[in-house]
Parts: C-alpha cells; sequence; structure tokens
C-alpha cells in the first residue's frame, strides 16, 4: 500500500499543495473567523480563538497516516486549505479518500484556485497511489462547490439526506465521488 497523504509539494498551474506547518496557525484563524467564509464552511456561530486554531493545526501536523491537512499557495501566499482523511488501519475502507476545500480569502474565490488546486490532488491521488475512490460532501445548497466539483471531475452520486448541520439548520448534501479509472480516462492526458 503507498502512502495516501502527499508529504512534499504538488505543483499546479497557479496553485502550490503542502502539508500544513505550525506556522499556518495564524492564517487558519483568520479564515475560519471569517463570516464570508464560515457561511459555507463550518457555520457563522463557529468562531476560532489563537489556541484553538494552534490545537487544530497541531492536530494535523501529528496526524499520522488518517488525516492530513494540505495548505493552497497561490503566488507564494496561502490562500486556503484542502482537507483529506482515509481509514488507513482498516483494508475493506483504505482504497477511499474524503476532501473537503476552503479557499479562505473570499477575494481570491471565482479565480479557478479551487479548480487548479482540486484537479493537481487528483492528479496526484489516482497517479501516486492505489487509492481508487475520492469523495466529497458539499452541502446542496453550495452551488459553486458543487459546480467546480462537477468540473473537476466529480459525478453526482446521491442525496444524503439531512447530512449537515450548520448553524442549527439541516443541510440535504450531495454524495460525490470521482473514480480513478473514470477520471484517468477523462482528465489524465
Ligand atoms: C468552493 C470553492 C472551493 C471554489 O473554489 P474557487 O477558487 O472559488 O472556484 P473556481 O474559481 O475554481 O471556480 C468557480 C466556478 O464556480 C462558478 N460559480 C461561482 N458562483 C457560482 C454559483 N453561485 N453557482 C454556480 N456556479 C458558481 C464560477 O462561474 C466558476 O465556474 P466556471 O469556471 O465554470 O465559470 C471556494 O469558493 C471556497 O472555498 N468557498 C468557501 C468555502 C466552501 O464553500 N468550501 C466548500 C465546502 S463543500
Amino acid at each position: 500500500m503507498r502512502p495516501v497523504f502527499p508529504t512534499g509539494r504538488i505543483f499546479a498551474a497557479a496553485t502550490l499543495l503542502r502539508p500544513v506547518l505550525t506556522e499556518d496557525a495564524g492564517h487558519i484563524k483568520t479564515w475560519l473567523n471569517n463570516p464570508d467564509v464560515m457561511r459555507f464552511w463550518g457555520g457563522l456561530s463557529e468562531t476560532v480563538s489563537d489556541e484553538q486554531s494552534r490545537t487544530w493545526v497541531a492536530g494535523y501536523v501529528s496526524a499520522g497516516n488518517q488525516k492530513a491537512c494540505l495548505v493552497i499557495e497561490a503566488g507564494g501566499v496561502p490562500v486556503g486549505f484542502i482537507l483529506l482523511s482515509c481509514e488507513t488501519g482498516d483494508a475493506n475502507y483504505r482504497h477511499k479518500v474524503e476532501v473537503d476545500i476552503c479557499i479562505g480569502d473570499p477575494s481570491r474565490w471565482n479565480s479557478g484556485l479551487g479548480t487548479d488546486a482540486l484537479t493537481a490532488l487528483l492528479r496526484w491521488i489516482f497517479t501516486s497511489t492505489d487509492v481508487v475512490r475520492v469523495f466529497l460532501q458539499p452541502r446542496s445548497v453550495n452551488a459553486r462547490a458543487v459546480h467546480v466539483y462537477e468540473k473537476v471531475g466529480f459525478k453526482k452520486e446521491g442525496t444524503v439526506r439531512k447530512g449537515e448541520m450548520i448553524d442549527g439548520v439541516l443541510y440535504d448534501c450531495v454524495m460525490m465521488g470521482a473514480l480513478r479509472d473514470e477520471w484517468l480516462a477523462e482528465f489524465g492526458r
């Protein structure tokens, strides 16, 4: 079994992905306290203190092989992150990875960064690991996220009814998956 998560840098056209570092805690705190971001992420009732952001980052820095956080840089500046999780300890489930992405600076939305970063990540996973399925579960109402995920090769697989509670409201989510053979046939050139 090859490693599931990158330990080095992934170079894309407009972005670079790298494992989160302890010194990224300040960026994480800024992004996760921005109401424009949190409306689409954990909800407006979530706020993050200095200590919580340090703990959050430390949890990923020392996570081992169950989860990972990759910081997205554009032009050398951190602009967001991608979270990955995999049940690497269970042979029945380690073929699949769940992904989530947040461009933490809203002024950089709709500039192609999410598309660029996710495409590079899928290419890395499907050519450098034994993972055959990458999936994510955006809220149905997050039309931009669903659009971007379809654009980079995820397919809608069904509705996860009441899949996420944000600010006390239950939302349906869309199960979306990309399979290695399908993805490489369409995007692997
Ligand atoms: C979702 C997110 C990762 C997308 O990254 P991004 O860099 O903004 O996306 P891109 O610039 O690569 O692409 C945006 C696409 O969405 C389209 N779009 C923008 N607003 C839209 C909307 N309301 N409905 C549908 N499509 C929309 C754009 O036209 C563009 O598509 P196109 O290239 O086909 O024209 C980013 O906006 C983000 O982090 N948002 C906040 C947190 C979040 O929603 N995370 C996802 C949780 S599931």
